[in-house]
């Protein structure tokens, strides 16, 4: 069977080596996928946002199965037009997708079906925009519509900030067309908690939770990242807290898209806030977290190609979604200097003996050398019984992984240890 794998990062490689443990899976190609991930996949350099290049090589190279791991050529339709031709593909069509890609479509979908999140307004134009902030409760937090890099969000904790934020969006058109609308909202304040879940648009079955660490520096301090690092599970997510969730959000969730007339097929991502007036949306993506994917799939001890297949062909309910009971974590080593300015181009050496938790995600083969080539190069796993040796091992993996300019925060799983502590 031959399947091919959309995006080009560490969670990408993190599905392929997840996918490699099928053994009816002879083939796996990454578009464009990257020079890291060169042994358990054909790295085809195919753009991941070039759908019609995509159903050109699903086509050529009699594709079995496709799997669209990033936002992007998701919101832009490519399960749709590998449908058309045949091929079936995991993820939401692009009318689903719009739950990660319009947080104005989201806001409404929550609102619309009593969905707890952040209470918000909608603005279509700078003036109001900034009318509404010189007099709103602060802190706020300001999100443009589309999709942004992960860049889109403002939690400003200052009017002037807010003022930022809103001129940044709608007067320099930072984010293009995506920040033509802009969503501002109530501030939310608890730990937070990612839930990854299957679904097939009726059956919504959640993977193990997770932990993400944002802020580039120890202590949650520094700039906003796409993710320094993960835990799984995440201790602040009780049986309790699951049950609420099941009850109060995922399932509205799916039966709201069922009754929008948008059922939504794939990895539907739950950012989750838990406030002292119970569990809240941050935010919907239609897709796997990354480096959430990092830690959560070796976890999972079902077969992913089934359980994906089963979000496809509609049988999730009879489908086994299973995790093993240890922890994962996951350290992110980066340029130094990411996410506002790093150099690249340096060789990386991984240990043979590591190699199986290492996944790839800025880097380029070049004359047979592996060559930096991003701001977060790699992601190291560890599996273990539980979170403490999950982490300890996880930095001790990382010993066997350089790059001149490597950093990494050293404190990724330290406050969800203490939490488990009491
Ligand atoms: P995002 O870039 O969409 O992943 O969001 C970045 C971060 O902004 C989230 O992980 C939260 O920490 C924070 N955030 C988003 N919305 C809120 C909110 N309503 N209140 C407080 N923090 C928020
Ligand atoms: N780690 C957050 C995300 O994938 O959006």
């Amino acid at each position: 069977m031959k399947i091919m794998v959309v995006g080009g990062g560490g969670r990408e490689h993190a599905i392929i080596k997840s996918l490699r443990k099928n053994p009816e899976i002879t083939e796996i190609f990454a578009l464009p996928g990257n020079g890291g991930m060169a042994e358990d996949a054909v790295v085809t350099g195919i753009g991941a946002k070039d759908i019609e290049a995509q159903v050109k090589f699903a086509l050529e190279n009699k594709i079995d199965y496709a799997v669209i791991a990033q936002d992007d050529p998701l919101a832009l339709g490519a399960v749709d037009a590998l449908k058309a031709v045949g091929i079936p593909a995991f993820g939401p069509d692009a009318k689903a997708a719009e739950i990660e890609s319009s947080k104005v479509f989201s806001k409404n979908l929550m609102k619309k079906y009593g969905i707890p999140t952040a209470e918000y307004e909608i603005f279509d134009n700078a003036s109001d925009a900034l009318e509404y902030v010189k007099t709103c409760k602060i802190p706020i937090v300001v999100k443009a519509d589309g999709l942004a890099l992960g860049k889109g969000v403002t939690v400003a904790m200052t009017r002037e900030e807010a003022i930022e934020a809103v001129k940044f969006a709608m007067e320099d058109k930072v984010f293009g067309a995506s920040g033509e609308r802009i969503v501002i909202e109530e501030y939310l304040e608890g730990p937070e908690v990612s839930v990854l879940s299957f679904s097939d648009g009726v059956t919504l079955k959640p993977m193990v939770s997770s932990m993400d660490h944002k802020r580039a520096h120890d202590n949650d301090e520094g700039p906003n990242t796409g993710g320094m690092g993960t835990i799984a599970p995440n201790p602040y997510y009780t049986e309790e807290i699951a049950e609420e969730c099941m009850r109060t959000i995922f399932m509205p969730t799916v039966e709201a898209m069922q009754k929008e007339g948008r059922p939504f097929k794939g990895c539907l991502y739950f950012g989750l806030m838990l406030t002292k007036d119970g569990p809240k949306v941050i935010e919907y993506n239609c897709r796997f977290g990354d480096p959430e994917t990092q830690v959560v799939l070796p976890l999972l001890k079902s077969d992913l190609y089934t359980i994906m297949k089963a979000t496809t062909d509609g049988t999730l309910d009879k489908t086994e979604v299973e995790f093993a009971d240890g922890a994962a974590c996951c350290v992110v080593m980066a340029s130094d200097g990411y996410p506002v300015e790093y150099k690249k181009g340096f060789e990386i050496t991984i240990g043979e003996n590591v190699k199986d938790s290492v996944f790839v995600a800025g880097a380029k083969l070049e004359d047979g050398r592996l060559l930096t080539n991003g701001g977060r190069v790699l992601g190291v796993t560890a599996v273990e019984d539980n979170l403490k040796a999950a982490i300890d091992k996880a930095y001790e993996n990382v010993k066997e992984v350089s790059f001149e300019n490597a950093y990494f925060r050293k404190d990724i799983g330290k406050r969800a240890l203490k939490a488990l502590e009491g």
